[in-house]
């Protein structure tokens, strides 16, 4: 029996080969059509955890994501919100810890007491809660797996951090930019050409690290908020450039308005947008694989955002 793409990628991440195989070119930033595994490969692991990112890996991804907070001392963990209700047993384990709004925050917890948390998937129907064990990881522990699995599988697999909430993080305290650079630039995440791509919905934030000297990829992720409408001519998508080097909007923007991708290469940016699920598809499609190839080699996008790294990667490998 010829073993499905998921199955495959389990049982190549299980003896530490990588589910494909192919050139790691130079060019700067990754312009090659791209897999970037959302949370990890979170359609079948609880999201940010390190099984989550080691699948992801083995599936072929050539980019993993972590979103990143920061502790009360400075640490950056993969943690999608800045609160820690919606995937963590945080309220059993410190019932007396939250705000006054009644939100238990990850900034007010030290590194060492998120060691102490279970994580859990997040959305129905995926990972069962409370089956198995597992961790919210430290973005050092993240790295360190990523790289250690380049090392044994030959890969070179990337990073695509997204700071959460940066201008929150800098009221509360406890600055992101100079955190972030800190921990890339210790573990060899220096050059325009490292594998790497910073990630924000905050615009002034990717200026922040540009204003650090910074000059690692950037992406500007737009959501369809008003917020973003600024942004939504070619005039717009063209001062994103002054920044960052591509957008990540969400794809439901790019299917109301396809010119955005014509803007964005117009301006020299690339386009990766999010989210792709195979327990999500809308219609027109009848499958992520069919909705992933449109948006790839008809709207001409450059990578995408999935939970299900696998299905990505058949898409444009098997093509
Ligand atoms: O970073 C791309 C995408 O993940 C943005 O949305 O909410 O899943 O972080 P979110
Ligand atoms: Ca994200």
């Amino acid at each position: 029996m010829i073993p499905s793409p998921f199955q495959a990628g389990i049982l190549l991440a299980a003896i530490g080969l990588p589910a494909a195989t192919q050139e790691e070119p130079t060019e700067v930033p990754d312009v090659r059509m791209i897999v970037i595994a959302h949370r990890g490969a979170s359609g079948y692991l609880p999201e940010h955890t390190i099984p989550a990112y080691a699948v992801a890996h083995g599936m072929g991804a050539d980019y993993i994501e972590p979103d990143l907070v920061l502790t009360s001392d400075g640490h950056f963990i993969c943690l999608h919100d800045i609160h820690l209700e919606a995937t963590t047993n945080v309220e059993e384990v410190f019932p007396d810890r939250a705000r006054e709004d009644g939100r238990w925050y990850a900034a007010d917890f030290t590194v060492e007491e998120i060691g102490r948390l279970e994580a859990a998937e997040r959305l129905d129907g995926r990972f069962p809660k409370g089956v198995g064990r597992f961790r919210v990881p430290t973005f050092a522990e993240m790295i360190e797996l990523v790289q250690g699995m380049n090392q044994s599988s030959g890969r070179n697999v990337g990073i695509y951090p997204e700071l959460k909430a940066p201008a929150w993080h800098r009221e509360e305290g406890l600055p992101m930019e100079e955190a972030l650079l800190d921990v890339l630039d210790r573990y060899g995440y220096r050059e325009p050409g490292a594998r790497v791509f910073v990630q924000s919905f905050e615009p002034e934030s990717l200026k922040r690290l540009r204003a650090l000297g910074s000059d690692l990829p950037q992406v500007l992720l737009m959501a369809e908020v008003e917020q973003y409408q600024r942004f939504l001519s070619p005039e717009g998508i063209a001062g994103i450039a002054d920044f960052a080097d591509g957008i990540g909007p969400a794809k439901t923007m790019i299917r109301r308005q396809r010119d955005l991708v014509v803007w964005a290469r117009e301006a020299g940016l690339l386009v990766h947008p999010y989210t792709f699920r195979a327990d999500q598809v809308p219609s027109p499609y009848t499958t992520v694989i069919e909705e992933i190839r449109s948006h790839l080699f008809v709207f001409g996008v450059n990578g995408v955002f999935t939970d299900h790294p696998d299905l990505a990667r058949g898409a444009i490998d098997w093509y």
